[in-house]
Parts: structure tokens; C-alpha cells; sequence
């Protein structure tokens, strides 16, 4: 395999770093009054400002000679054709035929995979309704009230991060509650309001294998049969989403309550499936297909814009401009909408789970950085807490500023408050305040010099801190859509042009196993003395002081 170090662009990517490491973006600003309108594009459903990135024109034209030597098109197009691009697993990439709303075949194997998503589609219509217009009965004879999503990571970031954000578009009729944890207290207070007559289980595991997944099933369903004292009343309050029929039907779920998924849609790119169906339920299915007509959009947007006005390979290039060229290691998600509070989370997966890899798509070490660590939080709750060390601390952390022109729920002059902390932080970190300035400043408020000479260098900000701006007009259903999807391309993008198999997730396999040996160990008598001697050490304490 050729490696990326290798390529021409990549070389002069790295001589050219070293260059714009000696730059400040307050000049880059100065010398270009253009600096705005070349580094922003109007992407579907939102703008996307990344001129407050330390690139030139230059930088940009280098990315993109990169992303053509890395042939990000021609992945492009074997993704959406169905190629079986997931190398490591020998499955195809497919969650865009998921919202593909135009009647193009799309091809699995040569099987056109359209009929089988629209058929999925229909049943989470028909069900989803159900539930939703009280048709849907439990074993009394009353209708549901509750939904409880079992599931974890991919089974259960998405439809939680999406049913939390649009909350407003909800009738709230039917509440949707989540359980992800093993920890039995996640259940159990989940459980303790709801009355089991009005409650529905969905369970959501691609593989049905998942063992906290099936836990948190199986005690669902004691505590329905302890209320029924019936086991038919499971076919009534469980319904499963699985690609695994077989073991979903063994663990007691009536067929006609599977929804059916398909191992060519990764987990964590699974919302748009019927793993979706909590979001259809609580939301509607009007607002499911929204969403998935924005992320459509994206798709559109992502196959036919060229790389130079195309967001997500943007987006995608400059994370590997500002981590694997100009050396940062985190990267940060700020919403300033208290709506997506749960993104950062949902993204980590996505991301970390993706790219956070060190072996390339041909087994080789990779040698170079490859993805950053992914954090986040609502932006003004950040600003009270870490943005101390986005501002001065002594490593550079790119952000993601996410907001609307619009609120979701106008109150008073909130809005503008919080949008005004949204712009001044990215101005913030990006201008800095200089020595110059700060003594300025003291002396004008009267500071005598020598305090102003032990105050002025903690004051000083070096600022020339990277952010990308993305600015939605209100957050709708469509627009989540779209910024999902943007990620997940940009996410794409990153993989290509590390020449990581993005669709894999052997790093969490590991501890699933190890997992299941310590259980072993944990029910039996003794502990087996071929561990190490930290885990060791650690068992017996436990189990001496349970
Ligand atoms: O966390 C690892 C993982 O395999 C994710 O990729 C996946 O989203 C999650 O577990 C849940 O898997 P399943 O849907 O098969 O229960």
C-alpha cells in the first residue's frame, strides 16, 4: 500500500503547515477582506463559516489536491453504489439508501435494496401510527402511554439525541424513556413511574447479542409478566428492531414484532432505520421522513457540490489539517441550543467509533495522527466551566459552534443574549486580546503600572484558535437531518483520507469479551489466579466486600 505520506500533496501539506504555524488568522483577517465569503458555503438547511481556521488560499487548493490524490469521489461513488467498502467486515455502506427519496435503485449484490427499505418504512408508519392514534392495546385493553427504548450506543445515541432535540414537535402524548445503562439503577428508575398495562418495550440490537442490551430486556420483561401474571402479554408490550431474526424470536419476541434491519447499515449510522422507530412514535412519522429528507439533502449536497464548495469534505479536510498537520489532539462541539444538548455524545460515537483507529484499511500501522478526541457540551454551560482552557490553556482545541438564527422557543430577549456569547467566543478565541491591549486597557481604567505589569500576563489571550461556524436558520426536523448527515460525510471524508476502514469497531470487541471471563470469575467461588495481578488483587476485594 501506498501511504499517505507518500503523496506529493501530502508532502507540501506538511512544509506548508510549518508555515501557517507562523501565522495569526487576526493578519489572515486584515489582508482578506474576502475572508468570509471564500471560507463559508451555504450548505442545505445551515451556513458553514470555516474562515476562522488557520488556512489560506493555499492550504485549501493543497487540502484539495490531497482529496483528489486520495480519490474521495471515487469512494463517494462506491459507497452510494453499494460497493462493499466496509472491508474488514465484507459488507456494503448503505445508511444513505436508507433516505434516498428518489426511485434510483440502489443496488446490493445486485439486489435493488429499495423495496426492503421502503417495506421497513412502512411497517414503522403502520406501527408507529398505531401506537401514536391509540389503536395499539396492551394486555388490559388500554392504550400505551410509554415507550421504554432499550438499546446502547448506535441502538440508542441516535433516536435519543434526535427525540431530545425535537422534543418540541412532539404532541407528548406518548412519552419515550431510554435505557442504555447496565446499571441496574438506569432501569429501575425508569421503571418506577410507568404502569406496565400502558407500556411498550421497544428493543433495539442490531446483533441481539449485546449482553447489556439483553439484561435490561430480560428484566423489562419480569417486571411486565410480575404485572400480567400472564407470558402472552409480551407479544403485546415488546417489539424488537434487529438484523438477527432468529435470536430475537428465541428471546421471545412474536415475529410480526420485528423490524427488520440489514448488516450493510452500521450501528452508529442507524437512526434512519427502523431504529428510528422511537422517533417516529414520539414524533410522528410526518417528522421522521423530515428528518430523513434533510439528511437527503445533505447526500445531495455531498455527491454533486464541487469539493471547494462541498461542506462535509471541507469539514473532513480541515480536521486533518488541524489535527494531523497543525498538531491538536481534541476537538470540541459546542451547541448553543439547549435542545442539542445530547450531540457532543451522540458524535463521539460516531467519530471516535469510526476513525479512532491506528491500523489502515490494508492491516499496515498507520504512522501519522489520525482522528482527535471528541468532547462537548452546550455551549454556555462550557463557557462556566472548560472554556478557560479553550481560551489560555496551552493546547490548541478546534470547535464546532453550532446555533440557529431562530429559537425554537422565543422567550423574552434570550435569544439574542445567548447568540451574542455564540459570535464573541468565536471572535474570541480566534482574535486573542494582545499585551498591548491589556495594558492599554488597565491603564485606561486607572491601574497603576506595577500592578498592571503582575495582572497583564494572565490576561493576555494568544488566541488563533481554530472554530467552524454552522449556522442553522431554526431547528427543524429537516435541518437536524442535514447536520447529521454533514457529520457523518465529513466523518466519511476524515476515514478516506486517513485510509482507516471507518465501519468497523474491533477496539470495542475487546473489552466485550474480557467482559465475559470477569463475569465468570465473579460468580464463581475463588478467583482464578492466572490474572494479572492488579485485577487480581482487585476481584477478590470485591468479592470479600460485597
Ligand atoms: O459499542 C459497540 C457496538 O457494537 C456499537 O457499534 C453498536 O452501535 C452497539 O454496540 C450496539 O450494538 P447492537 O445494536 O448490536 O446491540
Amino acid at each position: 500500500m501506498t501511504s499517505r505520506t507518500s503523496l506529493p500533496s501530502w508532502q507540501k501539506l506538511d512544509a506548508h503547515a510549518e508555515e501557517m504555524k507562523q501565522q495569526h488568522m487576526v493578519d489572515l483577517f486584515a489582508n482578506d477582506s474576502e475572508r468570509f465569503s471564500k471560507f463559508s458555503i451555504k450548505a442545505p438547511q445551515f451556513l458553514f463559516d470555516y474562515s476562522k481556521n488557520l488556512m489560506s488560499d493555499e492550504t485549501r487548493a493543497l487540502l484539495l489536491d490531497l482529496a483528489k490524490d486520495c480519490d474521495v469521489e471515487g469512494w463517494r461513488s462506491k459507497m452510494f453504489s453499494g460497493e462493499r467498502i466496509n472491508k474488514t467486515e465484507d459488507r456494503a455502506v448503505l445508511h444513505t439508501a436508507l433516505r434516498n427519496r428518489s426511485n434510483k435503485p440502489t443496488l446490493v449484490d445486485g439486489e435493488n435494496v429499495n423495496e426492503d427499505v421502503q417495506k421497513a418504512l412502512n411497517h414503522v408508519k403502520a406501527f408507529s401510527d398505531k401506537v401514536r392514534y391509540g389503536e395499539w392495546l396492551g394486555y388490559s385493553g388500554e392504550c400505551i402511554t410509554d415507550v421504554v427504548s432499550i438499546g446502547v450506543g448506535g441502538s440508542n445515541l441516535g433516536p435519543q439525541m434526535v427525540t431530545d432535540a425535537l422534543n418540541e414537535y412532539a404532541n407528548n402524548d406518548i412519552q419515550v424513556h431510554y435505557v442504555s445503562n447496565v446499571d441496574g439503577t438506569q432501569i429501575a428508575n425508569v421503571l418506577r413511574p410507568l404502569n406496565p398495562e400502558t407500556t411498550l418495550f421497544v428493543v433495539s440490537s442490531k446483533t441481539f447479542t449485546t449482553s447489556e442490551t439483553m439484561t435490561n430486556a430480560t428484566t423489562a420483561m419480569e417486571w411486565l409478566v410480575a404485572a400480567a401474571f400472564d407470558k402472552n402479554a409480551i407479544a403485546k408490550h415488546f417489539v424488537a428492531v434487529s438484523s438477527n431474526k432468529e435470536k430475537a424470536t428465541a428471546f421471545g419476541i412474536a415475529e410480526e414484532n420485528i423490524f427488520d434491519m440489514w448488516d450493510w447499515v452500521g450501528g452508529r449510522f442507524s437512526l434512519w432505520s427502523t431504529i428510528g422507530l422511537p422517533i417516529a412514535i414520539y414524533l410522528g412519522f410526518e417528522n421522521f421522513v423530515a428528518l430523513l429528507e434533510g439528511a437527503n439533502e445533505m447526500d445531495k449536497h455531498f455527491c454533486e457540490t464541487p469539493l471547494e464548495n462541498n461542506a462535509p469534505v471541507i469539514m473532513g479536510l480541515l480536521s486533518l489539517w488541524n489535527t494531523t498537520f497543525l498538531g491538536s489532539q481534541s476537538q470540541v462541539i459546542l451547541p448553543y441550543d439547549q435542545s442539542l444538548h445530547m450531540l457532543p455524545a451522540y458524535l463521539q460515537q460516531a467519530e471516535m467509533e469510526s476513525n479512532g483507529k491506528s491500523t489502515s484499511w490494508d492491516g499496515e500501522a498507520i504512522e501519522y495522527t489520525t482522528v482527535p478526541a471528541l468532547w462537548g457540551e452546550i455551549g454556555i454551560n462550557g463557557q462556566h466551566a472548560f472554556y478557560q482552557y479553550l481560551h489560555q490553556g496551552n493546547t490548541i482545541v478546534p470547535a464546532d459552534f453550532i446555533g440557529s438564527v431562530q429559537s425554537l422557543i422565543p422567550v423574552n430577549n434570550h435569544h439574542e443574549i445567548l447568540m451574542s456569547n455564540f459570535f464573541a467566543q468565536t471572535q474570541a478565541l480566534m482574535q486573542g486580546v494582545t499585551e498591548e491591549q491589556v495594558r492599554e486597557e488597565l491603564t485606561a481604567k486607572g491601574m497603576s503600572p506595577s500592578d498592571i505589569d503582575k495582572v497583564a500576563p494572565h490576561k493576555v489571550h494568544k488566541g488563533n484558535r481554530p472554530s467552524n461556524t454552522i449556522l442553522m436558520q431554526k431547528l427543524t426536523p429537516k435541518a437536524l437531518g442535514s447536520l447529521i448527515a454533514l457529520y457523518e460525510h465529513k466523518i466519511f471524508v476524515q476515514g478516506i483520507l486517513l485510509q482507516i476502514c471507518s465501519f468497523d469497531q474491533w477496539g470495542v470487541e475487546l473489552g466485550k469479551g474480557l467482559a465475559n471471563k470477569i463475569q465468570a470469575e465473579l460468580t464463581s467461588d475463588t478467583v482464578s489466579d492466572n490474572l494479572d495481578s492488579s485485577t487480581y488483587g482487585l476481584l477478590n476485594y470485591f468479592k470479600s466486600a460485597r
